[in-house]
């Protein structure tokens, strides 16, 4: 078959007007180009969902003060520059991006996302969400999590205009999902203030109870939507973030409540993902205990090379935890000595630590298997 012959085959009766125009001559040739592309199963793509922990840049194009496009961010970055991300360098999905050995996904609203760069994958968080549309309200204009989810569905609407239903099915039960999500719902929700709505609404534990049963119903949402092979994070040690040992800790040591609510909220989020994977009857969701993962290195800094986990490496007042990250800020001049870049988000080198255990940790870690583990039963299939 040849269809730029049979395009071209009505111009033997009229030369001068029927013509193929350029444009579409070149888009049959994309269509064709694309067309021949390896499948998904030789190059897998990656989905990111979630809050600044994994946003890559989509709150760039958003009228949002959850942002991270002015210097210092970026700084040990390769090109140098604020990109968005949460970090002085490379954030999690960028690391787990090479370890796939892909290109890192673009953010979803970058406007360099199109054409083959699509089938890589895409990263759909937002920093300053949570599980409930409640949180980050301060932030003004975020992704919340259902639109990411609306984004995941018109994402495979334009990836089906290229390579057609059957192969985006396929792309998208091939690819590797993460998402991070419900660190926020306490931070920025139920303990943004005393006596915020939601904690004269519920106790801590009811509020757990409300916050996992709408997180289970955006991880079934996710199944039916394809992802297949899908990492959750838990929420990390919120009490030991230099940005609460400011504002809420007496000790100088982690904020009880904080680490309270997350000691709450993970081990009910692995049960879900259990039982979630019973009800599916195979392990399409994956736990990944960040709370354990970042307490290692907080716990025993110097084991892990840092020369502190109580510091913020940019920032001011009390344990650089007061306020934005900004060119006014402290800064550290050696960011691999510390555990937490800004108040919040770790420096690129605890992501490092962070995606290893991702890769190759234990069942304490990571559960009921590792990404070494996924990637070689899919690579045997
Ligand atoms: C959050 O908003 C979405 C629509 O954007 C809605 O479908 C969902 O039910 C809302 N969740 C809650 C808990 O109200
Ligand atoms: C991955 O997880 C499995 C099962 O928990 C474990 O046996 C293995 O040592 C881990 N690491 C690697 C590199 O597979």
């Amino acid at each position: 078959m040849c269809p730029a012959a049979s395009t071209a085959s009505p111009s033997t009766s009229s030369t001068s007007t029927m013509k193929p125009t350029p444009p579409l001559f070149l888009s049959l040739l994309v269509f064709l180009a694309l067309g021949n592309l390896p499948l998904p199963s030789e190059s897998r793509a990656f989905f990111v969902f979630g809050d600044s922990l994994v946003d890559s840049g989509n709150n760039n194009y958003l009228t949002t003060t959850a942002r991270a496009d002015s210097p210092p961010y970026g700084i040990d970055y390769p090109t140098h520059r604020p990109t968005g991300r949460f970090s002085n360098g490379l954030n999690m999905p960028d690391l787990i991006s090479e370890l796939l050995g892909a290109e890192p996904t673009l953010p979803y609203l970058s406007p360099e996302l199109h054409g083959e760069r699509l089938l890589v994958g895409a990263n759909f968080a937002s920093a300053g969400i949570g599980i409930l549309n409640d949180t980050g309200l301060q932030f003004l204009n975020t992704i919340r999590i259902h639109k990411q989810l609306e984004y995941l569905e018109q994402y495979k609407q334009r990836v089906t205009s290229l390579i057609g239903p059957d192969r985006t099915e396929r792309l998208v039960n091939g690819a590797l999902v993460l998402i991070t999500l419900g660190g926020n719902d306490f931070v920025n929700n139920y303990y943004l203030f005393p006596f915020s709505p939601r904690s004269r609404e519920f106790s801590l534990p009811d509020f757990v109870d409300f916050i996992i049963s709408e997180y289970k119903k955006i991880l079934a949402r996710l199944y039916v939507l394809g992802a297949r092979r899908v990492l959750v994070t838990g929420t990390g040690p919120l009490g030991c973030v230099p940005a609460e040992l400011a504002r809420r800790s007496r000790t100088n040591g982690c904020d009880p409540e904080l680490q309270r609510a997350g000691n709450l909220f993970n081990p009910r989020l692995w049960q879900t993902l259990k039982n979630l994977n019973a009800e599916i009857g195979t392990d399409v969701f994956v736990a990944a205990n960040a709370f354990k993962m970042h307490m290692d290195f907080i716990t025993n800094s110097r084991a892990y090379g840092f020369i502190t986990s109580k510091i913020a490496c940019c920032g001011q007042g009390p344990h650089n935890g007061i306020g934005f990250c900004t060119r006014a800020s402290n800064l550290c001049p050696n960011r691999n000595a510390y555990a937490f870049w800004d108040a919040f988000h770790p420096s690129e080198r605890a992501n490092r630590i962070i995606v290893n255990h991702f890769m190759t940790g234990s069942a304490e870690y990571m559960n009921p298997m590792n990404l070494s583990t996924i990637l070689a039963m899919d690579e045997s299939e």
